[in-house]
């Protein structure tokens, strides 16, 4: 989401000293070859075809991404409402919002043009606003590619476009519907036998019912583990033992666990509330006010915090799934802290520790990382590796990072009782400091970095990626000024960031360098024009790596700013492709109308590409009119009128090669 609408992402007031130089881009380091940590951990557990991150196996035999080749042409910037990619290459829409998701057992209820699917129906369906996504192989020991699960997250509603009549009347039934429409969906999809890797004429379809499909809703029940489970701030009316949490929110990135979980991050939650006309401290340090822009406190009391005040609480984790267990509880992990939580993505370490990587996704909010306690365990007879791990995430430590301007950086450990993290400070216990944990970065002094959005891991290199999508605060009076981490003023079209950890992933110290600064070369303001080679682009949001160690980078420009201004010939939201060692980029997909591109996950060997569609046909005010839901975009049915829906796209070449080679 591109949250134009949204004020919580500039909450931070504190007052960490900022580092006053530009970032040398003569500084950048290149590459250099290394070992493949982590990846026998992978193979022990039967997953290697299935790493996290996206990234894979191969990662090991292709340590100099230098001699990785990008065998497509790039496409042009489009304004078309359509999917583009190269030629030779096919793009099919799979589960649309609205589509029944298949839940064994239960009815499938046929999706209505007209928006009139109600409350009960819409919990049956794919929910609205697909993000993050990530591809699990369901047969051939774990590495098929042509039948899996997709794990889908559904970020947001526009509620223009989700009721007939949009908000008026704005109903309890309403608020039901849109609160069904968020979550996470489970899906399993099969690809049709072709001629031999691609697939038939009949693509990629959904299988239906599916003893797997599932969806979780903002209602579903989910168990609370970590330090902060049952701790007094966690305590509701409703769950008195402050371990038990009613559904998930701001669903917005993705990873995947070397385990076989699904990690979504809790993201834009505060928006989801309604404070006392003067917030309290904690409530105003983390975007809650009185004002909502969803309107669920209007006919769910639990958002509003007068009358709950530890509701909030209760979101802002990274949330596990287990798409092989229906039946599963997913769960929320505070070990992993309290944050507006783009998602997270794990690392394993030679000894066989978790190390997961976090953003927040907010103006001048931090980057974390959480190492395990103990070792990924591995699967026993009768006992999954989710079901072995299934405490994993619930010890360990976790750190905020700091950039500093020599290059080198520290990650700081928010630890009760260590440094200011102290009673006096307002930390009792862990469980304060996780829930708090923006409060505590900011007496550590933590980077305040400009939108962390999705990061990627390379593996064999031990260099980690972070897309920072922009900050147009940044070194305006009254914020923070520009620093090394994030060196530039009204920063509207965003930067990568990388650092190698020293040693292992668990390493409290890293060096860091940008990979690119986002920008259009042919803007006259020298701060817009960033420095990448080859296709423009800004505001880079998704980035993962593919099975042979190309970096992909989904763009979220918001409706309000695309093709104009900076952006103006850029040209509808895109994925393209990144050599990490080159910097070379090349645009590979161009998206519909006012969508942003989201989530990108592959099948173990490389030749199909899932990504999702987010908001097609958003209007700038982002929220549609609903009598002209249609105004903007009618994709994917491209029907007269039709409304525009969210969906996952599968994309492959006609010759069944690998997407990208
Ligand atoms: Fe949901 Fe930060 O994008
Ligand atoms: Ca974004
Ligand atoms: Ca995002």
């Amino acid at each position: 989401m591109a949250k134009s609408f949204s004020e919580m992402e500039d909450s931070n007031r504190s007052g960490n000293p900022s580092i006053h130089e530009v970032s040398d881009p003569a500084r950048r380091q290149v590459l250099r070859a290394g070992g493949a940590a982590g990846l026998g951990w992978l193979a022990a557990l039967g997953l290697a075809g299935c790493a996290s991150g996206g990234s894979g196996a191969l990662l090991a035999t292709v340590p100099n991404r230098a001699t990785v080749k990008m065998g497509f042409d790039a496409l042009p910037p489009s304004t078309a409402d359509s999917v583009r990619v190269p030629l030779g290459y096919v793009a099919q829409t799979l589960a649309p919002w609205g589509e029944p998701a298949g839940i064994a057992g239960a009815p499938m209820p046929a999706w209505k043009p007209d928006a009139s699917n109600s409350a009960s129906e819409q919990a049956l369906q794919m929910g609205m606003h697909h993000d993050g996504l990530n591809y699990y192989p369901l047969d051939g020991g774990g590495s098929t590619s042509r039948r899996g699960l997709l794990v889908i997250n559904h970020e947001y509603t526009d509620d223009g476009l989700l009721h007939p009549g949009g908000l008026v009347p704005w109903t309890a039934d309403k608020v039901k519907k849109a609160q069904a429409a968020h979550g996470i969906a489970v899906i399993e999809v099969e690809r049709a036998a072709g001629a031999g890797s691609a697939p038939g004429a009949a693509g990629w379809q959904m299988v239906r019912p599916s003893k797997y499909a599932r969806r979780i809703t903002a209602n579903t029940p989910f168990a609370i583990g970590g330090p902060a489970a049952g701790h007094p701030m966690m305590r509701t009316a409703a769950d008195p033992a402050g371990r038990l949490a009613l559904g998930t929110i701001g669903n917005c990135a993705s990873g995947k666990t070397p385990w076989g979980t699904y990690l979504s991050g809790e993201e834009n939650w505060a928006n989801y509330f309604t404070a006392a006309d003067t917030p309290t401290a904690h409530e105003r340090r983390w975007g809650i006010r009185k004002a909502n822009w969803y309107r669920w406190p209007e006919h769910d009391e639990r958002f509003d915090t007068v009358r709950h005040p530890n509701e909030p609480n209760r979101f802002g984790w990274v949330v596990e799934v287990d798409p092989m267990d229906p039946q599963s509880t997913p769960v929320k992990r505070t070990a992993l802290g309290r944050a507006a939580h783009e998602g997270a993505w794990v690392a394993v370490t030679q000894a066989g520790r978790a190390v997961v990587y976090s953003g927040e996704d907010a103006r001048f909010e931090y980057i974390y990382k959480f190492v395990s306690r103990d070792t990924i365990r591995p699967a026993r007879p009768g006992v999954s590796p989710a079901r072995a791990n299934a405490d994993l995430l619930d010890h360990g430590t976790l750190y905020v990072a700091r950039f500093d301007a020599n290059g080198r950086g520290r990650w700081l450990p928010l630890v009760a009782g260590q440094g200011p993290l102290t009673p006096a400070n307002g930390f009792a216990d862990q469980g304060e400091v996780l829930i708090k944990a923006r409060q505590a970065s900011d007496l550590l002094g933590a980077t305040k970095m400009d939108r962390p959005e999705w990061l990627a891991i390379d593996e064999a290199t031990r260099w980690v990626y972070c897309t920072l999508t922009n900050n147009r605060d940044r070194g305006k009076p009254g914020f923070p000024d520009v620093d090394a981490a994030n060196p530039r003023a009204e920063n509207v079209m965003g930067h990568i960031i990388r650092w190698q950890e020293d040693g292992d992933f668990d390493g409290e110290g890293f060096a860091w360098n940008h990979l690119l600064l986002a920008g259009d070369p042919a803007n006259a303001d020298a701060r817009t024009q960033g420095n990448i080679r080859g296709d423009a682009f800004g505001s880079p949001d998704t980035i993962a790596f593919d099975p042979r160690g190309l970096l992909w980078v989904g763009t979220d420009v918001s409706t309000s700013s695309m093709n104009q201004g900076p952006y103006a010939r850029l040209g509808n939201n895109s994925l393209l492709c990144c050599n990490p060692a080159t910097g070379e980029v090349r645009r590979f997909l161009t998206g519909p109308v006012g969508c942003e591109i989201t989530g990108a996950t592959w099948t173990p060997d490389g030749r199909t590409l899932f990504i999702n569609i987010q908001h097609p046909g958003e209007s700038p005010s982002e929220r549609s009119s609903p009598e002209e839901p249609s105004r903007f975009s009618n994709w994917p049915d491209k029907l007269p009128g039709s409304r525009p829906r969210s969906a996952t796209v599968a994309v492959w070449r006609e010759d069944g090669g690998v997407i990208g080679a």
